[in-house]
């Protein structure tokens, strides 16, 4: 299965891909880890998009596909894979065409209100990325990883400010790819405010 996830920030499209992942027995690649890790781990990418992440701006199209091309030839990628956050372009959308064939893009449907309480209430771990709510999915024990033990902190883009400028981003750039995926026939729309796991079975109906 070759999907695309597709959705607002904070839609869930990270927590129902960790999901999927293990139903379909394929790769979850989401741009936004792949651009985390390059952070966390000081290399010239990681420099070069730290700030750009911090204000909730787009990495340079030529850059994120870069990325991306290099990722999809790896062997895990082979039988399938889960694109979570890519592509976030017209531009993305037609380099990802000349790269492979989808099977089907998942549209996760959520209102603003509800994005907003999404992303202020988020909380991570950092060195895995395990990702939390502190109302809808808190750890057992406040503010501490659940397998790590480590302190969970807030995204840099899940501040006030950044949230607002990605929402802006996510309509101006974004947004028009669902036309974009609909046109072609492969947009499947998914109401993303249930809880996960029932998002989660929506969806795999849905791609029967
Ligand atoms: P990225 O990491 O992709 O951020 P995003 O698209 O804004 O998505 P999020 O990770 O914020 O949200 P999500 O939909 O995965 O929600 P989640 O499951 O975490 O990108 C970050 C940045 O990297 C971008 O701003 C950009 O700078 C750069 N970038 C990435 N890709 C790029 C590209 N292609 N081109 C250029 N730049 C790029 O859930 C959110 C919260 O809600 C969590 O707390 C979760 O616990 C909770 N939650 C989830 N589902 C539910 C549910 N069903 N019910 C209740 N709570 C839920």
């Amino acid at each position: 299965m070759r999907l695309v996830f597709l959705g607002p920030p904070g839609a869930g499209k990270g927590t129902i891909a960790a999901k999927a992942k293990d139903v379909y027995g394929i790769p979850h690649i989401s741009t936004g880890d792949l651009f985390r890790e390059n952070i966390k781990n000081e290399t010239g990418l990681g420099v070069r998009v730290k700030s750009i992440l911090a204000a909730g701006d787009l990495v340079p199209d030529e850059v994120t596909i870069a990325m991306v091309d290099q990722r999809l030839k790896e062997d895990d990628a082979q039988g399938g894979f889960i694109l979570d956050g890519f592509p976030r372009t017209i531009a993305q959308a037609d380099a990802l065409a000349s790269m492979t064939d989808l099977d089907r893009v998942v549209n996760f449907v959520l209102d603003k209100e509800a994005i907003v309480r999404r992303l202020s209430g988020r909380r991570v771990c950092k060195s895995t990325g395990r990702t939390y709510h502190i109302l809808y999915n808190p750890p057992k024990v406040e503010g501490i990883d659940d397998e790590t033990g480590e302190p969970l902190i807030q995204r840099d883009d899940d501040k006030e400010e950044a949230i607002r400028n990605r929402l802006e981003v996510y309509e101006a750039s974004t947004a028009p790819l669902i036309a974009y995926y609909r046109d072609r026939g492969l947009l499947v729309d998914i109401d993303a405010s249930l809880s996960p796991d029932e998002v989660l079975k929506a969806m795999v109906d849905a791609l029967k």
